[in-house]
C-alpha cells in the first residue's frame, strides 16, 4: 500500500521484516529492512526505483490499486542493483514503451542483468526533468557511492532528495520516518551499513557530500532505497557521513580471533585485560569470528582506532575461518587504524605473518609487536602481549 511522504510524493515500497540476509548470504540483517519506491504524482506521474524480484508481483499489484501503469510517464532507475531494479522487468512487460531514465552505467546495469531493450534516457548530473506544476527533477551522479551506476534525484519545490542506497540502512520501520524510529538502532544500522558498504569508497563519498553541498539545494526531506526517511533533521545524516567518510575512529580497540585448542584465545582476553589497565579510558571489545557475526565485528573495527587479529597456524596457513574474514577486511580499505596480529602454532607458524601482511594490504599500519608463541602460552609468553598492548593502545593514529 502507498503512504504518503510529502505534496504529491508516496512512498510504494516494501517492508521487509523477515529478510535475514542481503548480497546473498554476505551481510547480515538484525532489524529487518525495506525496499524503498516511490511515486510522484505531479501533472506528470513518475516512478522512482521499484523492489527485489521476489516482491515485484505484489509490488506491481500494489501499484495498480493505486494508478492505472499506462498513467507512468517516467521511470527514475536511481541504480540497476537487483533489490531496486528487480520489478522493473514486470513493470515493463504491461508498459514496454515508458521512457527509462538512468545514468549511462545504469543503462549498461540494467541491459546486463534484465536484457531490456528498452527506451533508455541517460542523463548526467545536473540535468533535469520538467514534471508539471512548476516541479522539475534534478539528477546527480553518485558514482561509486556504491556503485558506478548510481544516483540521486532531487526533486524542486517540495525539496526531496531521493539518494537511493545513500544514507541507507537495513531497518524496517513501518510509520517510515526517522522520528518515529528508535535513535539508537537507526544510528547502529546506518553506521553499520556505511562501515561494511561504503568504507572503502569514503574519497569518493567526501567529494560527494562536498558537491551536493555546492549545489545548494535546500533539503527538507532525504528519501533513501532502504530503512527510514529522514525528515526531522536531514541534514545530520549528511554530517555524520562526513563524519565516516573522513578516516572515522573512536577511542577504541577491538581483538578479533580464532583459536583451535584455547591458546590464541587466551592470548586474546590476556591482551583485552592488559589494554583495560593502560588505558582505561579506551573501550574494549574482543570477538570469536567463529562465533560473533562478521558484518557487526566490522562495524566495530569500523569505530576503533586500533585492531588486533589473532589466529592459530593450520596447514602453513591461517585457519580458515579467519582468512574469509581477513579477505574481507582487506577490501573494505580501512586507513588510518593501527592493528597487530598474534597466533599460537605447533610447527610452522605462518600465521601472524599472513596476518600481517593482509592488514598491511588492507590499509592498516602494522605495529612492530605482532607475535607468535608456540604451542601453549606460557606465563614469561604473556610478556609479549604487554608490548603489543602498549603499542595498540600509544600514539594510536
Ligand atoms: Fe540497495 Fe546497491 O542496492
Amino acid at each position: 500500500m502507498k503512504k504518503h511522504i510529502k505534496s504529491n510524493v508516496h512512498w510504494i515500497g516494501y517492508i521487509d521484516w523477515e529478510l535475514e540476509k542481503f548480497h546473498g548470504e554476505d551481510y547480515s540483517i538484525t532489524n529487518g529492512s525495506s525496499q524503498n519506491a516511490y511515486l510522484i504524482q505531479e501533472e506528470k506521474t513518475v516512478l522512482i526505483d521499484t523492489v527485489w524480484n521476489p516482491h515485484g508481483r505484489e509490488f506491481v499489484d500494489n501499484l495498480k490499486k493505486e494508478i492505472d501503469l499506462k498513467e507512468i510517464d517516467y521511470i527514475i532507475m536511481n541504480h540497476g542493483e537487483p533489490d531496486h531494479a528487480g520489478a522493473l522487468p514486470l513493470i515493463m512487460e504491461e508498459i514496454p514503451d515508458t521512457p527509462i531514465y538512468c545514468t549511462a552505467n545504469g543503462v549498461k546495469s540494467l541491459q546486463g542483468q534484465f536484457h531490456g531493450d528498452w527506451d533508455y534516457h541517460i542523463v548526467k548530473t545536473g540535468d533535469t526533468l520538467d514534471i508539471g506544476n512548476g516541479k522539475e527533477l534534478i539528477f546527480v551522479e553518485m558514482m561509486m557511492l556504491h556503485w558506478p551506476d548510481s544516483m540521486a534525484t532531487y526533486l524542486t519545490k517540495d525539496n526531496i532528495l531521493f539518494s537511493n542506497d545513500a544514507f541507507g540502512q537495513h531497518y524496517a520501520v513501518a510509520e517510515l520516518f526517522d522520528d518515529m524510529a528508535d535513535p539508537c538502532t537507526l544510528e547502529k544500522e546506518a553506521m553499520k551499513y556505511y562501515a561494511n558498504i561504503l568504507t572503502p569508497f569514503s574519497s569518493f563519498a567526501s567529494r560527494k557530500i562536498q558537491e551536493i553541498v555546492d549545489l545548494d539545494l535546500p533539503i527538507d526531506m532525504i528519501c533513501p532505497s532502504h530503512g527510514v526517511i529522514w525528515r526531522e533533521n536531514p541534514m545530520s545524516i549528511v554530517e555524520k557521513y562526513a563524519q565516516w567518510a573522513d578516516d572515522y575512529q573512536e577511542n577504541q580497540i577491538t581483538i578479533v580471533y580464532d583459536t583451535m585448542w584455547g591458546g590464541t584465545e587466551k592470548i586474546a582476553h590476556e591482551l583485552a585485560k592488559e589494554i583495560g589497565r593502560i588505558s582505561p579510558d579506551t573501550r574494549v571489545k574482543v570477538f570469536n569470528i567463529s562465533k560473533q557475526d562478521k558484518n557487526e565485528i566490522i562495524l566495530e573495527v569500523f569505530k576503533s582506532k586500533a585492531l588486533a587479529v589473532g589466529a592459530p597456524t593450520v596447514g602453513n596457513e591461517v585457519l580458515s575461518s579467519m582468512g574469509g574474514w581477513l579477505y574481507f577486511l582487506k577490501s573494505l580499505k580501512f586507513k588510518k587504524k593501527k592493528a597487530g596480529a598474534f597466533g599460537c602454532y605447533g610447527w610452522s607458524g605462518e600465521s601472524v605473518k599472513i596476518i600481517g601482511e593482509t592488514l598491511k594490504q588492507g590499509g592498516f599500519e602494522l605495529v612492530d609487536t605482532s607475535f607468535k608463541i608456540q604451542w601453549n602460552p606460557k606465563k614469561e609468553d604473556l610478556k609479549k602481549v604487554k608490548e603489543l598492548a602498549r603499542e595498540l593502545t600509544t600514539g594510536a593514529s
